[in-house]
């Protein structure tokens, strides 16, 4: 199951000036690829790549609480598969907040379910999705955001 970071609008207060080595040749690459995905400055995709890190990171930590979205796609005439995913969804041990479902094909749907609980059970229950027979995709994106993030 693939992670995915959510890009956070973040504050311009509260800013430090920081200064690292790195080799020539990696930053390079790193500027290159900053500037293919339409970043303006080298500090906002720095940032972003510190988001990247933190996320991956902060996924160890079982117990925070998370919220987050698990995104499915299925093939909608597997048997009982509406069934199976129904029940999974009324007896988690997290909180579904909301679900959109998307119609992509003749045959396919897609889900976009907004998930909250501790990361654990959140796994536990994207882990169980994506073993009913039929579920094509299935995507965990936690959000973990910085207290300080909120623009005010
Ligand atoms: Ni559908």
């Amino acid at each position: 199951m693939n992670m995915y970071v959510i890009a956070i609008m973040y504050s311009e207060k509260n800013v430090e000036r920081i200064s690292f080595t790195v080799p020539s040749d990696f930053l390079q690459e790193f500027d290159k690829l900053a500037d293919e995905l339409g970043y303006k400055s080298r500090s906002h995709a720095i940032s972003d790549a510190m988001r990247v890190f933190f996320n991956e990171k902060k996924q160890t930590d079982e117990n925070i609480e998370v919220d987050g979205f698990v995104i499915i796609a299925y093939n909608h005439h597997q048997r009982n598969i509406l069934e199976e995913i129904t029940h999974l969804e009324h007896h988690s041990e997290i909180t579904i907040n909301s679900s959109l479902h998307i119609h992509v094909s003749e045959e396919n749907c897609s889900e976009v379910i907004a998930v909250k609980g501790k990361l654990e059970n959140v796994r536990s229950f994207a882990n169980k999705l994506q073993s009913i027979k039929g579920i094509l995709l299935c995507e965990l994106v936690p959000l973990y955001l910085f207290p300080k993030d909120a623009i005010d």
